[in-house]
């Protein structure tokens, strides 16, 4: 356990990668990506400029001998076919619904020692349930362990409430729980810049409608208008979403966020470079896994594995 070889699957920008690397140094283990992948050309060229390494393409066009061995699967799958905001088409959609089972016969070809998993909360509801029910079952009918857990973001640390459902499985059998909430957030002063460039400032007009419609209780806070145009407002932001409308969140009612505030939101550290143009930086923040959900996660399956290493270790040195 002092070296872990791990793989980022959709690895996007990278916050699965950030978190997890976070949870390792916190628990004194030493890790290396040994592959990545990403279809997006830009996830891929914002990827490299902050790890070095330039993600694999297509996941459905690698072979799994292919893929290195490794300690850990990471994938943040993509969520369009479970959210709501989709049209609910689950596996029935036929170019996205089958990324899981990338996921699954990669799993059953390498068999990594564990792996977490990550979408969006509405998967466990997704047909009754009956979709998660598919899912875990192809994970334990591959010899693993496995358990799942809806977590809040705005419970991890970071000032937005994002629920995002994670899956880890283990091979051994180890004691593993997911963590508890600590329900402190940091602060939206914390997040916010100063300075902010006028570009990101809605219209006079659009200012002066939400402010009709709606005051706060907040300062700072951000506005949310949802799809029937009901305003309401946080001292922290709901979540951050890849193709939504350009003032669907607002700080203090007037301006959007900008690149480096969303990628906060998310948990990013401000060393981490953003390259792209701010289209695709949103489209990017919106897709991202909250990294503080990761380092959490991932702290307490790297200790239980730990543990399980160490017991087995001391058994068969008393054997010996
Ligand atoms: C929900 S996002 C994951 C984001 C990532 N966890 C992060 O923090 O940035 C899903 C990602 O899967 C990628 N993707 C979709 N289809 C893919 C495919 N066939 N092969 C590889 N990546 C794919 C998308 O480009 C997207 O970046």
């Amino acid at each position: 356990m002092k070296k872990i070889r791990y793989i980022d699957l959709f690895c996007g920008i990278g916050g699965f990668r950030i978190g997890f690397q976070q949870a390792c140094k916190k628990t004194g283990i030493t890790s290396e990506c040994v592959f990545s992948s990403d279809i997006d050309l830009f996830c891929q060229k914002q990827y490299e400029a902050n790890f070095n390494e330039l993600p694999v393409g297509d996941i459905t066009k690698v072979n799994e001998n292919d893929i290195p061995d490794h300690d850990i699967l990471l994938a943040g799958f993509p969520c369009q076919p479970f959210s709501i905001i989709g049209q609910m088409k689950g596996f029935k959609d036929a170019t996205r619904g089958t990324l899981f089972f990338d996921i699954a016969r990669i799993l059953n070809n390498k068999k990594p020692k564990a792996f977490i998993l990550e979408n969006v909360k509405q998967l466990a509801g997704h047909d009754e349930g009956r979709t998660l029910k598919v899912i875990l079952q192809t994970l334990r009918d591959f010899g693993y362990q496995v358990s799942y857990s809806i977590l809040n973001a705005l419970d991890y640390g970071l000032p937005q409430k994002r629920e995002r459902i994670f899956i880890v499985g283990s091979l051994e059998p180890i004691p593993f729980l997911f963590p508890e909430p600590s329900r402190l957030f940091k602060p939206l002063a914390e997040i916010l810049e100063t300075n902010v460039d006028p570009k990101y400032y809605a219209s006079e007009n659009i200012q002066q409608k939400r402010k009709e419609k709606h005051t706060s209780a907040y300062n700072p806070s951000i506005w949310h208008e949802n799809k029937s145009g009901n305003i309401s407002s946080y001292p922290y932001s709901c979540a951050l979403r890849a193709g939504a409308s350009y003032n669907y969140l607002l700080v203090n009612g007037e301006r959007r966020l900008t690149p480096r505030e969303m990628f906060r939101l998310q948990g990013f550290p401000d060393d981490y470079r953003i390259i792209v143009p701010d289209m695709h930086a949103r489209k990017q923040a919106g897709n991202a896994v909250p990294t503080n959900l990761v380092k959490a996660v991932a702290e307490k399956l790297l200790l239980c594995l730990a543990d399980k290493e160490n017991t087995e270790n001391e058994a068969h040195g008393r054997c010996i």
